[in-house]
């Protein structure tokens, strides 16, 4: 982290986990174990139908509610698709574009994660942007290409301003969900490309500003070690986030 330069975020995806009548206890029980004063934006992003719930109950403890997909259109004969406008309608302030499952299960692309991203910044919404290689990717050697190439076709034809709102998230695809966490040295490498990367095409202030998180088996043992890299703001947490305790002790942990 480098809170002189930028914001950590502390984001939690809850996948299609939950319902919106476990919002509230999850909440009560968050802040029951949470600092009380924090030095990161905390974000739970759930399935859509429960993002008002999720506003609602998390107004007090100032957990803010986040989306986990959008449509590239802006409305029409989508049946099915929620638009960044009407995410926004209701009050969501972050959205996850991206996401190695939305690639792996819906064949999304690169050029359609970067219509996503637009979509929402357009609406005024923080897109956290998923980049991650697979296995055979990284035991080729060409995560930091892969991941660049991600980057840069993600951010395609969004504009300083607009990269001021952007949140790339790091997340190596063979760390999701499998308890293997990528370690802090690999993490950081990756992190610090995704930055370089961002450099070259807007200069060293504004990457400066960006806030890379990493995810991928983020827990409440091994955070402190991988928020403690200096390119590393925050994380995307999918299972730990699931349970208040451990989510709250993620939250302290970027404290530090
Ligand atoms: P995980 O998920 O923390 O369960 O590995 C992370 C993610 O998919 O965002």
């Amino acid at each position: 982290m480098n809170r002189k330069y930028r914001k950590t975020v502390i984001a939690g995806n809850w996948k299609m986990n939950m319902t919106a009548s476990e919002i509230k206890p999850f909440i009560e029980q968050l802040k029951e174990n949470m600092p009380k004063t924090r030095a990161c934006d905390v974000v739970l992003c759930t399935p859509a139908v429960m993002i008002p719930a999720m506003i609602k109950a998390g107004k007090e403890v100032k957990v803010a509610a986040g989306g986990q997909d959008v449509s590239k259109y802006e409305k029409g004969a989508y049946t099915g698709e929620v638009s960044a406008t009407q995410l926004a309608d209701i009050g969501t302030k972050y959205c996850i574009v991206g996401h190695s499952e939305r690639r792996q299960y819906h064949g999304e692309d690169d050029m359609l994660v970067n219509a996503k991203a637009r979509a929402l910044l357009e609406k005024g919404i923080a897109p956290i942007i998923c980049v991650g290689e697979s296995l055979e990717q990284r035991e080729a050697g060409v995560t930091m290409e892969y991941v660049a190439y991600q980057v840069k076709a993600a951010l395609n034809g969004i504009d300083a301003t607009q990269l001021r709102r952007c949140i790339i998230a790091y997340e190596p695809i063979w760390a999701i969900g499998t308890g293997k966490t990528a370690t802090s040295e690999q993490a950081q490498e990756v992190c610090e490309g995704i930055r370089a990367v961002i450099r070259k095409i807007y200069g060293a202030r504004p990457a400066r500003a960006v806030s890379i998180l990493y995810g991928g088996s983020m827990n409440a043992k091994n955070a402190a070690e991988l928020l403690a890299q200096p390119d590393i703001d925050g994380g995307l947490i999918g299972g730990a986030s699931l349970k208040p305790v451990d989510f709250a002790t993620i939250i302290a942990a970027s404290n530090q």
